[in-house]
């Protein structure tokens, strides 16, 4: 139970998070990097939406975007609306009263976002007091039980220590209490578990889902790992090349996915009763060059279903029949004629020359 938070006098349902048409290009000397290309989706309040792609699709840049985190190269258009606000573009100072207790952020290496040098406690009451305006008596109170919260051991004496005193694991859920210090209303969690081992990134994932229904918070998990997202959202969007290729209800994607490259992503999940499986299946070729994206599906190159129409014009997102909450960007997806009639060579291909998994 989370005795401290408020979610009183919150809204608790609806649209919390509007994405339309978002592009965050960068300079540089190679010219404009493309990193998000014109993305649209909304997150609803209480909900958990997993973001997957490939290393490089622009999934942190997303994030950031939205939070409000870019350096100065950074070329912004679109619109990000946050409870109804419009966010895209506010400086640091504007954008300082979001921080923490609306949006917060849980990074990938708690080795680099945790001061070293720093007191656990002092890292975790700093914000309750800079943000909520607590003394310190109340902020080191309330530090202590959000240690207890994300069930670290013996919270009262973890305080006194430092980072390289606790493992992996404890580290990151320091982070986590860090994040959900003030209570905030939409939490990312950018490869919160890669540094992990499964066990713990398990209880992480599990942890992260249980603060969400106590606190009705919003999360998005970030991660190029579609087996990490399907037990833990209620969401997916998929990314590649900066760009949004298919979203729907988890559970619906995996019966259901039209994409491709989704279907590329779903192979290369490790099975973990697999003999071999430390060794990830990955996705043949190389991402696109964000600077000169290829023309067309950004996919094209490396998709075993490309025909020339793939090469040539780009796909909208395209709206499921029947299902207005699943939208993908494929000319030929999973179950069209032409799919299947491609589908059909390649598997006579392997069978004929004894390959295949
Ligand atoms: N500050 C920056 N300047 C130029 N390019 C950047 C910058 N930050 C990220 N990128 C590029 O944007 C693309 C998307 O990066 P990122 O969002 O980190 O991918 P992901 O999180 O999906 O692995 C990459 O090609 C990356 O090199
Ligand atoms: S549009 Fe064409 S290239 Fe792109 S994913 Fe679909 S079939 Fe493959
Ligand atoms: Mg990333």
């Amino acid at each position: 139970m989370n005795v401290h938070v408020q979610t009183e006098g919150r809204v608790t349902e609806g649209v919390l998070l509007q994405v339309d048409d978002l592009r965050t290009h960068f300079r540089t000397e190679r010219g404009l990097v493309r990193a998000v290309d014109g993305v649209t989706f909304t997150l609803e309040r209480g909900k958990a939406l997993g973001i997957v792609g490939e290393s490089g699709s622009g999934k942190t840049v997303l994030s950031r975007t939205i939070m409000g985190l870019l350096p100065s190269t950074a070329v912004l258009s679109g619109s990000v609306r946050f409870a109804g606000q419009e966010v895209l573009g506010l400086d640091a100072k504007q954008m300082r009263h979001l921080w923490g207790r609306e949006m917060s952020m849980v990074f990938q290496n708690p080795m680099v976002s945790l001061n070293p040098l720093m007191k656990l406690g002092k890292q975790i009451a700093e914000p309750l007091q800079i943000h909520l305006g607590m003394d310190k008596v109340n902020a080191t109170e309330t530090a202590e039980r959000l240690l207890r919260d994300v069930r670290i051991p013996e919270p009262e004496k973890r305080l006194d220590q430092f980072p390289h005193e606790l493992s992996g694991g404890m580290r990151q859920r320091v982070m986590i209490a860090i994040a959900l210090a003030c209570g905030p209303t939409l939490l990312f969690a950018d490869e919160p578990t890669t540094a992990l081992d499964v066990t713990v990134q398990a209880q992480i994932l599990d942890l992260i889902g249980e603060q969400r229904r106590d606190r009705n918070m919003s999360v998005i998990l970030v991660t190029h790992d579609l087996g990490v997202v399907a037990g833990h959202t209620d969401e997916i969007a998929v990314m590649y090349g900066g760009r949004l290729v298919e979203k729907a209800p988890t559970r619906e994607l995996f019966a259901n996915m039209k994409m491709p490259y989704t279907k590329s992503l779903m192979r290369s999940i490790p099975k973990l009763d697999h003999a071999s499986h430390t060794r990830l299946l990955t996705i043949p070729g190389r991402p696109p060059d964000l600077v000169n994206p290829p023309a067309g599906c950004r996919f094209a190159p490396r998709c075993a279903y490309a025909r020339d129409r793939c090469r040539e014009e780009e796909p909208p997102l395209t709206t499921v029949a029947g299902r207005n909450d699943h939208v993908y960007a494929c000319w030929y997806p999973v179950g069209s004629p032409e799919f299947e009639e491609r589908d059909a060579e390649i598997m006579t291909a392997v069978s004929v020359s004894g390959g295949g998994d």
